[in-house]
């Protein structure tokens, strides 16, 4: 059966199989450490007993971080992603204790690899405990897991107490690419309310699944920086068989840019261009009942399937905005090319997704040209193959209640994944943490596009 929506004009199609609910949780927790080697960090009690996990405030023997606690700021200050809000804290009753403070735990990305469900939590506010987490994809249980850290906890702890200061600071999502390699950005920023604590510049991190081992850093220069730059997304350009050619592209949201890095150079260099910008007319939003003004620009970029000249098409949008673009990235990996103050037509406007189409992250699964987005004005999950016009997007599912704020949408195999995790009721309502907030969905491609327009690419 093929069920039709209407949103506005459009006639939209909607996928008759949809997804599947893989995790879920109505509150983060961690499997805590459970040797002896943190136990000066963590106190006398190296072990954090099971009953107190889901209520810190009988929690004894905290892990304290410094800081203020965000219960000792009284205000709100307005910046979309970076928004806060100190009502959750206040009505849960938060304890002094900032080792863990379940209210500030938002996971915002989620990636597969091979059997671990990647989880990434920010540390947007005190009292995140580990930023780069998994849980078992095949794990019996599938709710309200504790994260694992990834690769351990040693790596994610703050403020970092060991002789490297090689910790993570803040993640925010990450990238795999096809020679079994995790990239993502350290922000080495900590954000409590209201304040924004520079720790170290930002690095991009490179990990090698099988080894679980850091291979590579690389601290981002300030010449691709500006004071603006938030860098919440990734993508890799990355050709199997030369696993040292790799690219990858930032899009610096709030700095209106998008930074290349070359591995094999060993080398950043920075793109401009309006396309990277807002657009003004479509920076309202109207989700889990709250109306709000985001002025976030390129959000997060993808990439087509090898075209016959032997480059990529990388694709992009702003959060605020409805419009999709791409440029080719025999641009963007040659620096000159890239770089050149004017552009002439290198920048193309693929269309206008529609009213409501605001999107977070996309990816696409390249064998049949299908871009996954998470449609955030509408919770819902959507599909458009890159092959057709943009008129032909499609509903792979929408739930109001289900699917608020899919944050992260990542193509892994043959497989799409989608976290949802009701952000805006986090930052302009109250998360209710008796009841599920955060999600993890995924689909078979094939299946999650059955019954709609975006069936019919390429050897689909
Ligand atoms: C921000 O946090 C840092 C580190 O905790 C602290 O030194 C600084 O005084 C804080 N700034 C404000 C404005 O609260
Ligand atoms: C980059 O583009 C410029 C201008 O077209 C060209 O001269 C140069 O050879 C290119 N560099 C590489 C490495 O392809």
């Amino acid at each position: 059966m093929r069920l039709l929506l209407f949103f506005g004009f459009c006639v939209v199609h909607v996928s008759t199989t949809g997804l599947n609910e893989e995790f879920s949780w109505s509150r983060i927790t961690y499997e805590w450490p459970e040797d002896g080697t943190l136990s000066s960090r963590f106190g006398r009690r190296s072990v954090i007993p099971l009953y107190t996990q889901n209520r810190p405030h009988l929690n004894a023997d905290p892990i304290v971080f410094e800081g203020s606690t965000n219960a000792d700021v009284n205000r709100q200050t307005k910046r979309k992603e970076n928004q806060n809000n100190d009502n959750n804290n206040e009505a849960d009753n938060v304890p002094e204790s900032m080792d863990y403070q379940y209210v500030n735990n938002i996971p915002m990305g989620a990636n597969v690899w091979q059997d671990k469900l990647f989880i990434t939590i920010p540390r947007r506010r005190l009292g995140v405990p580990s930023t780069l987490n998994y849980v078992p994809l095949k794990n019996a249980k599938k709710h309200n897991v504790p994260l694992k850290p990834y690769p351990n906890w040693e790596m994610n702890l703050y403020p970092d107490t060991s002789d490297s200061k090689e910790n993570f600071v803040s993640v925010y999502r990450t990238a795999i690419d096809v020679c079994d390699r995790m990239w993502f950005v350290d922000t080495g920023i900590v954000e409590t309310l209201g304040n924004r604590t520079t720790v170290k510049p930002h690095q991009i991190v490179i990990i090698n699944l099988n080894t679980d081992k850091v291979i590579h850093r690389f601290n981002l220069p300030d010449s691709v920086i500006t004071p603006n730059t938030i860098l919440a997304s990734l993508n890799i350009d990355s050709p199997k068989g030369s696993c040292g050619d790799a690219y990858a592209y930032f899009p610096d949201l709030s700095g209106y840019g998008l930074i290349v890095y070359s591995l094999r150079e060993n080398r950043a260099w920075r793109v401009a261009h309006n396309y990277f910008y807002l657009e003004p007319m479509a920076g309202d939003f109207f989700i889990a009942q709250h109306n709000f003004q985001w002025n976030d620009g390129i959000f997060s970029v993808e990439l087509s399937d090898l075209k016959a000249n032997g480059y990529r098409d990388m694709y992009f949008h702003a959060m605020a905005g409805t419009h999709v673009y791409k440029v080719s990235t025999r641009i963007l990996r040659n620096e000159t090319l890239a770089t050149r103050s004017y552009h002439g037509d290198d920048f193309v406007v693929v269309g206008d997704k529609g009213p409501k189409s605001q999107t977070s992250t996309a990816d696409i699964h390249k064998p049949t040209g299908t871009m996954f987005m998470a449609l955030v004005n509408q919770n819902a999950l959507g599909c458009w193959n890159i092959n057709k016009d943009l008129k032909t997007l499609s509903i792979v599912q929408k739930d109001d209640q289900r699917m608020i704020y899919p944050s992260d949408v990542r193509v892994s195999q043959d497989k799409v994944y989608v976290l949802t995790n009701t952000m805006p009721e986090f930052l302009y309502g109250r998360l209710n943490y008796d009841e599920t907030n955060f999600r993890v969905w995924s689909s078979d491609v094939r299946s999650a596009i059955q019954g709609t327009m975006c069936q019919g690419g390429r050897s689909a």
